[in-house]
């Protein structure tokens, strides 16, 4: 698995913590986001990440700034991205295993560190359960076609 993991000035410290995360788990990863504390603008970096998952170059992502919030609405503008903004290990679980979301969003100001990266853990390791879920989905991405 190839991830891509992303944010602005407000989410540097947390993906810190993630990198460090997948370090650990032995996940290959691009860091893309904002280096330093200098004020960005999310969708600067929302978007061109979430095209590089939708294309294929990455399997998934992890995008973090302030809230999650501006990153997720940004994501899910970009076709073929399922964007799910966590903050709470059962719906990280959960998100994978109904939804497949392909991108976590996360906030640095909602959430403590430790938290982050045990729901960035549970979520990079749960699958896809499929079956009545990929129905859903497919609705979704027809949606996306009209
Ligand atoms: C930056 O101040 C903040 O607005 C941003 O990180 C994010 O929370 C937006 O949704």
């Amino acid at each position: 698995m190839k991830v891509l993991i992303t944010g602005d000035h407000a989410g540097l410290t947390l993906r810190n913590e993630v990198a460090d995360l997948m370090d650990e788990m032995g996940i290959e990863y691009e860091d893309a986001g904002a280096s330093c504390a200098t004020s960005v603008d999310y969708p600067d970096y929302a978007l061109p990440a979430a095209e590089r998952i939708a294309n294929g170059e990455f399997d998934r992502g992890i995008f973090i700034c302030g809230t999650g919030i501006g990153m997720s609405i940004a994501a899910n503008k970009v076709k073929g991205i399922r964007c799910a903004l966590v903050h709470d290990v059962f719906s990280a679980r959960a998100t994978r295993e109904h939804n497949n979301s392909n991108v976590l969003a996360m906030g640095e100001r909602v959430i403590g560190p430790s938290l982050g990266r045990e729901i960035a853990k549970v979520w990079l390791e749960t699958e896809f359960q499929g079956d009545r879920h990929a129905k859903r989905i497919e609705k979704i991405h027809s949606y996306e076609d009209k």
